[in-house]
């Protein structure tokens, strides 16, 4: 009886999604635009970023900083470097050198294209909106690379529902947005360019230049003595270090070793930001708002 009651409650389920399914619906486009803004500006945000670290649970050396990540799932840097070396390699040609003479042949939102893919008055639930990309610089020219950091929304604020598009990135300039229609009702279209291409490589750059940007500062407490001590994934120094490994995948932080103090009693750590930058002022003017 339980079986059959069950069995019931399923195909009338199933009969309700049918009929949820097949139902097609008017979609409204209200909102289609490119814009250059949104995002309050990461670089803004590091420079002021004041970040505590707590390290109460690190057990040094011997384990890994990551309680759950199983004991025997420990490699050896013989296996890992290879690997993260070919998958720096991949992102170093997903993102190559993009040089730019003047900041006019960089992408601009406002000169770019976008169009609706075969438009129709009504879609059904499940189906798909397809939107063409046309990358354009500020003097009209046309992209002939991609690399451009977009980001595509849908969304029905009324419904309190949003997706993400898919964006496919032909490296010709032109990008295909692909929104999947899961709700029914009007919906808002937003595709944003949150960084030109230019951009997203010379962050890329940038970031593969150096780790002094950030000083981390390590407080080793013993009994009532608290020292500070210089810490970071890398170094400069001959003072004695202490290492604390992350066994799961071989990455190392170091700090310089306080005298008169064993190296698990770091306990605090604090970040704050160098005023150095490794973007050029051309590069720069790129990320202003
Ligand atoms: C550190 O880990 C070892 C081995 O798991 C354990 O015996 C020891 O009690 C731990 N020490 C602290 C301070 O948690
Ligand atoms: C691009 O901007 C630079 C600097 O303002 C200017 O010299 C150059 O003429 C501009 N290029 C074009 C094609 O307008
Ligand atoms: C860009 O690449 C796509 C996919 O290969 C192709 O269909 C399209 O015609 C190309 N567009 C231009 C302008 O070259
Ligand atoms: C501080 O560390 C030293 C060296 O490891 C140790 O000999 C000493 O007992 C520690 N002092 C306290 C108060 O724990
Ligand atoms: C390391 O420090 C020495 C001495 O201060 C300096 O000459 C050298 O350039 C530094 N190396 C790096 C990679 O920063």
């Amino acid at each position: 009886q339980l079986n059959n009651r069950l069995a019931h409650k399923i195909k009338t389920r199933y009969q309700e999604y049918k009929k949820r399914k097949n139902k097609c619906v008017r979609i409204h486009l209200l909102f289609m635009s490119i814009l250059c803004m949104s995002y309050s500006l990461s670089f803004q945000f590091w420079s002021e970023l004041h970040l505590p670290i707590f390290l109460h649970h690190w057990n040094t050396t011997t384990t890994p900083s990551y309680p759950e990540a199983p004991l025997n799932s420990v490699v050896s840097p013989a296996e890992t470097d290879p690997r993260i070396q070919e998958i720096m390699k991949k992102l170093d040609q997903l993102i190559p050198p993009r040089p730019f003479p003047h900041v006019n042949t960089t992408t601009s939102a406002a000169h770019s294209r976008v169009t609706v893919l075969s438009p129709r008055d009504t879609y059904c639930i499940g189906e798909h909106l397809d939107l063409l990309l046309e990358v354009k610089d500020y003097l009209g020219r046309r992209k002939e690379y991609g690399g451009d950091f977009l980001r595509a929304r849908m969304s029905s604020p009324a419904l309190k529902a949003g997706a993400s598009g898919e964006v496919t990135d032909f490296n010709n300039g032109t990008y295909l947005v692909r929104f999947t229609l899961f709700w029914e009702g009007q919906v808002s279209l937003s595709l944003l360019l949150i960084h030109p291409s230019e951009g997203v490589s010379a962050l890329w750059r940038a970031r593969n230049q150096g780790y002094d940007r950030v000083i981390f500062t390590g407080q080793f407490a013993n009994g009532t003595s608290r020292v500070l001590s210089e810490c970071g994934l890398t170094l400069n120094t001959s003072a004695e270090l202490c290492q604390y490994l992350d066994t799961r995948d071989q990455e190392a932080f170091y700090c310089v070793k306080p005298q008169h103090m064993p190296c698990r009693a770091l306990t605090y750590m604090t970040t704050s930001n160098r005023e150095i930058s490794y973007l050029t002022l051309k590069e720069k003017s790129l990320f202003y708002r």
